[in-house]
């Protein structure tokens, strides 16, 4: 039996879930090899009997760049895969996006699952909601899953149909889910901030050019290119060991104790149903000190 998971994770937390499934496949299988999205690129899926599928939650949806690699694989029908993620608060429609791009290439998703995770976004505060996440007990169930999906995926091969369990939008609130569908790239194109790149303090180190998902940067042009094209996952302006990467975040700052308060209603009915655990007091948080300026005074000193 060969699996497979392809991976989309920037700061670590979904390469943490994927590294426990990987283990848990293979402790039924053997092998489970991991690639990222990138390398996945073009890659031929129909030598794997399993592949899971897995990235952050991104504007309570899948990432852009994981929309556009599900768009590109081929007719996979008979195919059978599993769907993953980590998210800072609320998830909203991401699994069930995935799931349902994936249905519409053939493909069967027997199963899905995710964790809690600590977020960083430049316009929040850090420490954060989730900072402490994703727990090791979170961790371990992900190992138990990776094993039950190799085991359910063999046993849906066999005709087990029964143990088909795609994802649901049970606990997802409404306005996530009206979020997903208004936060489209046209949408965010417009709404998020423009970055420039202040070559008074750019020291030419590439990294930006390196972590951008889709190539939106390239510091040798003149003026140079960023955000051409974007995902808006901040990962050039939160990396750049300059802060060179400069954005108008006051906007983003001013909806931040809004979002934050059903937040709160969300993770206080995640905790109820045993899914989520307070490991920080979040009147704690302090909004007026957000990541980007965190960033700022670190640099400084
Ligand atoms: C651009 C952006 C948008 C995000 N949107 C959401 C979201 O809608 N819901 C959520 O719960 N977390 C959201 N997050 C938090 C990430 O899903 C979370 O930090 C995730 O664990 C990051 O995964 P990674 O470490 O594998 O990159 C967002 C993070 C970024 C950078
Ligand atoms: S990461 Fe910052 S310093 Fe490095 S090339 Fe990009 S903008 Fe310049
Ligand atoms: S330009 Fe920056 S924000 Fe846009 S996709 Fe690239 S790294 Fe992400």
């Amino acid at each position: 039996m060969k699996a497979l998971l392809v991976v989309f994770s920037q700061t670590g937390n979904t390469m943490k879930l994927a590294k426990r499934i990987q283990e848990g496949v293979a402790e039924e299988w053997g092998i489970c090899e991991l690639v990222t999205l990138h390398e996945a690129q073009g890659m031929a899926f129909e030598g794997y009997d399993l592949v899971g599928l897995g990235c952050p939650a991104f504007f309570y949806k899948e990432p852009f760049n994981v929309a556009d690699f599900i768009e590109a694989l081929p007719n996979l029908a008979g195919k059978r895969w599993f769907v993953f993620a980590s998210h800072g608060s609320e998830m909203g429609t991401t699994l069930v996006s995935m799931a349902n791009k994936l249905t519409a290439k053939g493909i069967e998703v027997i199963g899905s699952t995710h964790v809690y995770a600590d977020a960083f976004l430049p316009f929040y505060p850090h420490p954060t909601v989730t900072t402490g996440h994703p727990l090791e007990k979170d961790l371990d169930l992900a190992c138990d899953f990776g094993k039950r999906m190799a085991r359910n995926s063999v046993a849906i091969a066999g005709g087990q149909k029964d143990l088909i369990d795609p994802p649901a939008l049970t606990y997802a609130p409404d306005w996530s889910k009206k979020e997903a569908a208004v936060l489209n790239r046209e949408v965010l194109a417009k709404a998020m901030p423009k970055f420039s790149i202040n070559q008074d303090n750019c020291i030419e180190c590439g990294l930006c050019e390196e972590l951008c998902p889709v190539d939106g940067i390239d510091i040798s042009a003149d003026p140079p290119r960023i955000q051409e094209p974007c995902i808006y996952c901040f990962m050039c302006a939160k990396s750049c060991p300059e802060c060179a990467i400069e954005a108008d975040w006051s906007k983003l700052v001013q909806l931040a104790p809004a979002n934050y308060a059903r937040y709160l209603d969300t993770l206080n009915a995640a905790e109820a149903r045993g899914e989520f655990q307070w490991m920080m007091d979040p009147e704690t948080l302090d909004f007026d000190d957000p990541m980007y300026i965190q960033q700022a005074r670190k640099k400084k000193s």
